[in-house]
């Protein structure tokens, strides 16, 4: 296992966000997490990457316990995330969006020359098909081009285990398709992938297994078409659109 949630409690006042969730996640596969509104997803991911302490739990990632560690010491040994509301520098081109977390990984640690990180930075958006876009700002860049911006600034860091909060949201099928084409790419390159998505066409289209939330607790686990026979997830679902292939 690359990363191991064991025994995660989130609590934010009277509200338990995570409950007592444990998984594990295989090297090299796409994990996918689910589960309605509120069900505790994004905070699992801040648990995870840092951005919030555990109650109890613990987060193991490439065996080295990393619970309460800040979120750039996690993401300086290879463990990076993307926001559910993406953030690029709007003001920025989009070369330059990605120019910055290579300086920042690659400049402080090894040193690395401006021509060195143009390449990387071209090659990056090359990898996630915007090329076409290096020398636009961010802010005219469409939603969709946008969510692969912030997977490509996410790549410039260099992570082993990148976590995606729903990279599909808000997207046009279409828009969804190229999502889709990326995150495959990306685990071909041998990074492993934690995805979290509400859209089951894009999570039977891209991950081997996926967990269930629901009001924080783990409910299921396992392959796409497993889940989605699964009677506690219908019931969890009622009311929500959730059907494969839909
Ligand atoms: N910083 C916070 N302070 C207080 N409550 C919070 C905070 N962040 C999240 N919550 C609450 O914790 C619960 C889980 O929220 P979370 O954002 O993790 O859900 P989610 O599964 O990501 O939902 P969505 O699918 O809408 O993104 C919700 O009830 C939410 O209101
Ligand atoms: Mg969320």
């Amino acid at each position: 296992m690359i990363l191991e949630a064991q025994g995660v409690i989130k609590r934010f006042g009277g509200l338990v966000a995570v409950d007592d969730v444990s998984f594990g996640v295989r090297e090299r596969e796409v994990f996918g997490i689910i589960g309605p509104n509120g069900a505790g997803k994004t905070t699992l991911f801040n648990v995870i990457t840092g951005f919030y302490k555990p109650e109890k739990g613990r987060i193991i990632f490439q065996g080295v316990d990393i619970t309460g560690k800040k979120p750039n010491e996690i993401a300086r040994i290879g463990l990076t995330r993307t926001w559910q509301i993406v953030k690029p520098f709007l003001g920025m081109k989009v070369l330059d969006n990605v120019l910055v977390p290579i300086y920042v990984k690659r400049g402080i640690l090894r040193g690395i020359s401006e021509r060195e990180a143009i390449e990387r930075a071209e090659e990056i958006l090359e990898f996630v098909g915007l090329s076409h876009r290096r020398d636009f700002l961010a802010e005219t860049l469409p939603q969709g081009e946008r969510k692969r911006l912030e997977i490509a600034r996410a790549l410039a860091t260099e992570p082993k285990l990148l976590m995606l909060d729903e990279p599909a949201g808000g997207l046009t099928p279409t828009e969804m398709d190229e999502v889709m084409e990326v995150v495959r790419k990306v685990r071909e390159s041998g990074v492993t992938v934690i995805v979290i998505e509400h859209n089951m066409r894009v999570v039977t289209g891209i991950c081997e297994r996926i967990m269930v939330l629901n009001f924080g607790k783990k409910i299921a686990e396992g392959t796409p078409e497993d889940v989605a026979r699964n009677e506690e997830v219908i019931k969890a679902y009622l009311g929500e659109r959730f059907h494969v292939g839909g």
